[in-house]
């Protein structure tokens, strides 16, 4: 989303100013602008003299995905991007599990994360000794990791999902009996999803959950329904079964905001992290959302400070290593991801 030549704080400005998220909680002004400018156009300069491009996953903050994003998305289209960008230094604002799959990608570029906090609720949910055990109580099921997990555990997995791609794969596979993990609510929603396309899947799930979908529940949705009833409910199949039961649109972040820009309704429940929200304010102006939104203290520990400094004087932490074993166990997961999501039904 940036420009080849340095932008203007009017520019920034007219990117960022239909954001209104929670009334007043962040909204940007022209004098906000004219301060965050001299940072974005740095980022900007250091990226070209660097050869590095910045990833950036929707729910980070909207100054860097207007300002000095060049490729933003859901977990799924940002594992794409990373493979087809010839720079040598990727910067991945985002979650560090996202960080490594862009490594596990590409083992001969080098990873930047520059999120303060390491972790997020779903990836901190298991650990690969546990997927191992498990393995061994259900020696005859194919183990499927959403991408929320971390290397070590995509390394002992059968196949990587996305929230873009997790029935098709699912219906793919020629096992029928399924471990999903880390998610419960995924996993549930996803026992359902097959018994609604008629698949015979056998699926069997972990017990993590995200912490910012499994707080929606169907108060918020019946409180929408009365108060705007044209409006649309769109939830992440991280919500529980409840919520998406009740939704008239279920998605990745990605397939939400193009459900929302395809169809004809302009009024929407945004069930996801705030950052989604941002993007629909900012480049859909004519369509308004009701309700609120959460944050995700994971995605929101990105910051343009973060971000210049790991393209400056990149410290131990901030860089993506791990095991060449590691990585080649992962990678099998994320081809087979690729494969699966990419065979007609
Ligand atoms: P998406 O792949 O849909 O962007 O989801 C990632 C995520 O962390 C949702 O909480
Ligand atoms: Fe993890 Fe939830 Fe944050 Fe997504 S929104 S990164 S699943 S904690």
């Amino acid at each position: 989303m940036t420009t080849t030549g340095p932008i203007t704080a009017q520019e920034l400005y007219e990117r960022l100013k239909n954001i209104k998220l929670g009334a007043s909680v962040c909204q940007y002004s022209l004098r906000k602008c004219e301060e965050l400018v001299p940072l974005v156009n740095e980022i900007n300069a250091l990226k070209k003299e660097k050869n590095a491009v910045i990833l950036a996953h929707s729910y980070v903050s909207p100054e860097i995905v207007y300002g000095v994003g060049d490729f933003v998305g859901d977990s799924y289209k940002l594992a794409k991007d990373a493979m087809s960008t010839t720079a040598s230094i990727i910067v991945f604002a985002a979650v560090r599990f996202m960080g490594e799959t862009a490594k596990i990608l590409n083992p001969e570029k080098e990873v930047l994360i520059p999120s303060a906090l390491d972790g997020c609720t779903l990836a901190d949910a298991i650990d690969a000794a546990t997927v191992r055990k498990l393995r061994q109580e259900f020696p005859d099921y194919t183990f499927i990791c959403y991408v929320n997990t971390t290397a070590e555990v995509k390394a002992e997995c059968d196949v990587c999902v996305t929230s873009s791609n997790v029935y098709k794969i699912a219906q793919n596979l020629p096992n029928d009996k399924i471990y999903f993990l880390p998610d419960k609510f995924m996993g549930i929603n996803l026992q359902n999803e097959m018994k609604r396309l008629g698949a015979k899947k056998e699926i069997k799930y972990f017990s993590g959950t995200c912490y910012v979908h499994e707080d929606y529940g169907l108060e918020e949705i019946m409180k929408v329904r009365l108060e705007y009833p044209n409006a649309l409910v769109v939830s992440h199949p991280e919500c529980s079964a409840a919520v998406v039961e009740h939704s008239d649109y279920v998605g990745s972040t990605e397939q939400m905001l193009a459900f929302m820009r395809e169809t004809k309704a302009n009024e929407f429940l945004m069930l996801t992290e705030c950052g989604l929200s941002a993007r629909l304010e900012s480049e859909f102006p004519e369509k308004k959302l009701v309700g609120s939104c959460t944050m995700c203290k994971y995605m929101k520990s990105n910051t343009l400070e973060n971000i210049l400094r790991v393209l400056k004087n990149p410290i131990a932490r901030d860089r993506v290593i791990f095991s060449e074993d590691v990585r080649l166990r992962a990678l099998k997961s994320l081809e087979a991801m690729f494969h699966y999501a990419n065979l007609k039904q």
